[in-house]
């Protein structure tokens, strides 16, 4: 896979870049690159924000900024882009990434992520640059750097090469094998620590039997969380 990240501070994304699990995935075959806006900004002084129409607080990111660096980036114009790739802007009030979504992303051969700061992107960019507008929870941060590292984190970890052991991928919470539900609780050694036992079954050998535990454990979070109201 291929992933363009569009942000201001491509710094942070080299140390991303660099941690173990991430540069496995890199190393077998998918790319992680920066573009930074201010280096393809029509506007002086390397200016790629302004002041919101009608007042308020904080900066915008601009339309006509978004617009040179994708079309420096690709070559074409960018109005064309959503339907030849996914365009994701992380923004606050987008679509809540969760594991059917991260499995939809990963499945792209590209994606390109677009980081916005301050109060965020001129409507514009999202209305016609961008496929997706997604949000990794509900609150609010400095920008949407952190929120691309959570899920090209989330989409990486799902590729080959991402682990020492390919099953823990199929079998972890919230995938298909455990019908969507939380993972069942895990113990290693040792057996006893402070008086506190890991549960006998997983001890005892019996396939069948652990199987069953574990899937009777799944299940049990998936409806604590549904009466939770899905928090
Ligand atoms: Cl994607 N961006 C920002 N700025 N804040 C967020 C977010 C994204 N997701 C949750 N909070």
């Amino acid at each position: 896979m291929n992933i363009d990240v569009f942000t201001l501070f491509p710094e942070w994304f080299e140390w991303f870049a660099a941690q173990r699990h991430v540069s496995n995935v890199l190393a077998s075959g998918s790319r992680l690159e920066c573009v930074n806006p201010r280096d393809h900004t029509p506007l002086s002084g390397r200016q790629v924000d302004d002041t919101p129409f009608g007042g308020g607080a904080g900066m915008v990111l601009r339309v006509d900024v978004l617009d040179s660096a994708l079309r420096a980036r690709y070559g074409v114009d960018p109005e064309r882009l959503p339907r030849e790739r996914r365009v994701v802007a992380l923004a606050p009030g987008g679509r809540l990434l969760d594991e059917p979504l991260v499995q939809e992303l990963a499945g792209e051969q590209r994606l390109t992520l677009l980081c916005g700061r301050y109060e965020g992107f001129d409507e514009r960019i999202l209305e016609h640059f961008t496929s997706d507008v997604v949000s990794i929870g509900r609150y609010v941060l400095s920008g949407g750097e952190l929120a691309a590292m959570v899920l090209c984190d989330a989409v990486l970890r799902k590729l080959p090469g991402a682990l020492g052991d390919e099953r823990s991928a199929t079998e972890e919470s919230f995938s298909a094998a455990l019908e969507g539900n939380p993972e069942y609780p895990h113990y290693t050694r040792p057996a006893e620590y402070r008086g506190w036992r890991v549960p006998e079954v997983l001890l005892s050998g019996h396939h069948r039997q652990i199987e069953r535990w574990r899937a009777q454990r799944s299940s049990e979070r998936g409806a604590a969380r549904q009466a939770d109201g899905e928090r």
